[in-house]
């Protein structure tokens, strides 16, 4: 095992009608509040009405920016800082899922040192503190309610990139499985893909971990059972519970603690995608796992069929990767790019990009004879 610092400073406030102490927790923090939203979506499910009850008190200002995009942008990103300095606001509340919660963590960052928000995702600038972070989450997916990750795109730049600090943690999260009853099929599908790809980073990183191996194991295996439960019963509390908690739980430091680091050359990858034809998060990453498996079949044998054996009860590097495969179209996310209709014409386009954004894993380095290989894998 190798030596490790395990830290987690949110608040977790989980399960049915938990945001009733959202008001007392918020004036804890603050009284100038910037709430930020996504697209919509709380509007129609009436999660903004909940949220303005709690927050809806004489001692509370709110001030709101709302639009924010799945696979968000960094233009977003510095519209709100402008808000929430020109307001100066002391405490956020961001309400929806990885897009809303990770423009949030470095919207904080550029309002509390004064910093734009691209100079933050690029660690030109080191950000010295925070305004506190309140997340509620509407969707289980990236885990970003308990870590300390954000991801943003910038066209001008060509780039989807992470940003991971200390201070991105939000200070309380409130996970209410019923406030993810609403999410479409697909994407609830999606999201499922997306816990799985973060436990199978951890797996494929560097170092030996008993223990983490067993909590991935377990994670996946949950995600796996309950996904066809939820997806035909996308009302029923426990089956959206198990999801909920399993999403946070895969990118929460557990599956790594142990380890040096995790891989994180298929999220890599797969932002590329995303940045281009601006996919899903957990569809492109449906497409770019098996075909990663495929390129490191020969490298990596052994610990492919540990995961096959664990999750599938298979014997082989090949029916491990196949029963990955068939799961993914079990629940209806693609497994090719010509799934998500793009085709051979976008070949080129795609491993230029991934070659000039020299997107890589941490332990299983890919050269760039492999990106192409992987490229022509996913088609
Ligand atoms: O924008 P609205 O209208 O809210 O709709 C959203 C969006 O269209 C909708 N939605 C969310 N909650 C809903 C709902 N629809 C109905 N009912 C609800 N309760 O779902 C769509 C997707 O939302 P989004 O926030 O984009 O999804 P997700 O949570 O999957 O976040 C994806 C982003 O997070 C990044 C991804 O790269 C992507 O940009 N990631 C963040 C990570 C982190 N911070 O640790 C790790 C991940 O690997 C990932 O990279
Ligand atoms: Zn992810």
């Amino acid at each position: 095992m190798e030596n490790f610092i395990a830290y987690n400073p949110t608040q977790v406030h989980f399960g049915r009608n938990c945001i009733k102490t959202l008001g007392t927790t918020t004036k804890e923090l603050g009284k100038r509040v910037l709430l930020l939203c996504g697209k919509g979506s709380i509007r129609k499910n009436g999660i903004y009405e909940k949220v303005i009850a709690q927050l809806k008190t004489d001692e509370i200002q709110i001030f709101e920016y709302s639009g924010i995009k799945s696979n968000p942008l960094v233009d977003n990103a510095r519209e709100a800082a402008k808000i929430g300095i020109d307001n100066k606001i002391d405490v956020i509340v961001a309400v929806g899922g990885g897009s809303v919660i990770d423009s949030a963590k470095i919207i904080s960052l550029a309002i509390a040192n004064n910093i734009d928000p691209w100079d933050i995702m690029k660690y030109k600038s080191v950000p010295k503190s925070n305004i506190p972070l309140i997340a509620i989450l509407t969707i289980a997916a990236t885990g970003s309610e308990m870590n300390g990750a954000a991801v943003l795109q910038n066209h001008e730049t060509k780039e989807k990139i992470a940003y991971v600090s200390p201070l991105n943690y939000p200070k309380h999260s409130y996970l209410d499985p019923e406030f993810t009853f609403s999410v479409p099929k697909k994407y609830t599908a999606y999201g499922i893909v997306d816990l799985i790809a973060h436990s199978l980073e951890s797996y494929f990183g560097e170092g030996k971990a008993s223990l983490a191996d067993r909590f991935v194991e377990s994670i996946i295996k949950e995600a796996i059972e309950n996904a066809p439960l939820v997806l035909n019963d996308p009302q029923n509390y426990n089956y959206r519970a198990n999801i909920m908690w399993a999403a946070t739980m895969a990118l929460n430091g557990t599956n790594d603690y142990g380890r040096k680091n995790g891989d994180w050359g298929v999220h890599d990858i797969a932002h590329n995608i995303s940045f281009l034809y601006d996919t899903p998060h957990g569809a492109t990453l449906s497409i770019v796992y098996p075909a990663w498996l495929k390129l490191l079949s020969t490298r990596i044998p052994d610990r492919i069929k540990q995961l096959g054996k664990q999750l599938f009860n298979v014997n082989s590097v090949d029916e491990t990767i196949d029963s990955l495969e068939k799961f993914f179209i079990s629940v209806d996310c693609p497994v090719r790019l010509s799934d998500i209709d793009i085709y051979k014409d976008k070949q080129n386009e795609i491993t230029q990009q991934i070659l000039n954004s020299q997107a890589n894993g941490m332990f299983h380095k890919l050269s760039d004879e492999d990106k192409e290989k992987l490229v022509k894998l996913m088609m």
